[in-house]
């Protein structure tokens, strides 16, 4: 239903009441992954599946919340101060942080659906929280810059759901040009628009295997990594995280890390490397070189990283020799969720096709594959 006027109308058909309607997108990231919360560079593009939030004021305090994709409605008391573990933490934690923040919070109704794949590395999560937050600040009238935006977003994830995420996914939910990828520094939130050639297409092919940032081993990775930057820190004073560190540090002081502590180090530290390379490459339209490095990234994530599965690694074995294929990689959080393929615009249907057939008869699961193009970012729809 990327239709705004059946939105609309189901707004308007359960709370009685016309709804201000925002949609903000779910990403891919090209490159750059688990350096965000080592403020380093990621290299995200939004993509052309998004959440709609409606949001229409009450004249009580309640907050109403329903969501399509659950099929279900919750009704708080106003602005909750904790989470319930369940998917409406999402939405309150945005409402909690604005009101954290000194915004006084009305009650109000709010619908929300989405065509963002859950759980797929594709930043559902993200997606929701930014148009809440669009949807929320609209109905009080307010309004914020995209960097202070996305870390308000960022931390309704990190404070209220308990999710450790850094910035990157609400970033570019927000801040997303349509046709271009963003190369974010997470250390001060500056960025550069990289055009995506109108001859590349972005494929992106779900393992169907679930990914989830709550989940145990995304915070264990970032954990490790962390870990690595302190041995290299009790060295060289100067460093606070892993951006600040080489591989000179990580040849010097390697042998004082836990061995997957080095490992997750190494990805990390030559991850920003190929980052800053990637988004040089794109600039340039040196595809050949974009798509070297995300093969290399592909490697690094799952062999020193250990952030793929089997089914990741198939999928991204299993492009190499299509025709068409510029680069190939897991993308997000890891563990699951799906890859990004740029390929040649002509030859994307076919690609998507084989891919598909090669993935099912290899792992016994029918993958879903989409041929998106780079979206802009969170917008109020008319
Ligand atoms: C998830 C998180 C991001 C980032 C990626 C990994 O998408 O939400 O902040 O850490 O994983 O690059």
């Amino acid at each position: 239903m990327h239709d705004p006027k059946a939105f609309r109308e189901m707004h308007r058909a359960r709370f009685n009441a016309d709804p201000m309607i925002f949609a903000a997108p779910g990403r891919v990231n090209l490159i750059g992954e688990h350096t965000d919360y080592a403020e380093g560079f990621v290299m995200p593009a939004a993509i052309n599946f998004a959440t709609l939030a409606g949001i229409s004021p009450r004249s009580d305090d309640k907050i109403a919340i329903y969501s399509e994709n659950q099929g279900e409605e919750k009704v708080f008391d106003g602005v909750q101060a904790k989470g319930t573990k369940q998917w409406t933490d999402y939405p309150m934690g945005v409402a909690a942080i604005l009101a954290g923040e000194g915004h006084k919070i009305p009650g109000f109704n709010l619908t929300i659906w989405s065509d963002v794949p859950l759980a797929s590395g594709l930043s559902s999560s993200a997606a929701l929280e930014v148009a809440t937050a669009f949807a929320v600040l609209g109905l009080i009238g307010a309004s914020y810059q995209g960097p202070k935006l996305a870390k308000i977003c960022q931390r309704a994830e990190n404070e209220f759901v308990g999710a450790n995420c850094g910035i990157m996914d609400q970033f570019i939910s927000i801040n997303a040009k349509e046709n271009h990828a963003l190369l974010l520094d997470c250390r001060d939130l500056s960025y550069k628009l990289a055009p995506i050639p109108d001859h590349v297409a972005l494929v992106i092919a779900n393992t169907m295997v679930k990914h989830s940032v709550a989940g145990g081993d995304y915070p264990t990775r970032r954990r490790e990594s962390e870990a690595a930057c302190a041995v290299i820190a009790s060295h060289r004073p100067g460093v606070t995280f892993l951006r600040d560190c080489t591989l000179e540090d990580l040849a010097k002081w390697g042998n004082e890390m836990e061995p997957k502590s080095y490992m997750r180090a190494k990805h990390v530290i030559s991850e920003n490397l190929r980052t800053v390379a990637a988004a040089d490459a794109l600039l340039k339209g040196d595809m050949k070189t974009l798509g070297r490095l995300m093969a290399e990234a592909h490697t690094s994530y799952s062999k020193d990283f250990e952030g793929s599965c089997v089914e990741a690694d198939a999928m991204v074995a299993l492009a190499q020799d299509l025709p068409g294929l510029i680069g190939a990689r897991l993308t997000g959080g890891g563990f699951g969720g799906c890859t990004i393929n740029l390929v040649e615009q002509s030859e994307a249907p076919a690609f998507a096709e084989a891919l598909g057939a090669r993935y099912a008869e290899q792992i016994g699961i029918v993958p879903q594959i989409h041929v998106c193009h780079a979206s802009g970012g969170a917008r109020r729809v008319e």
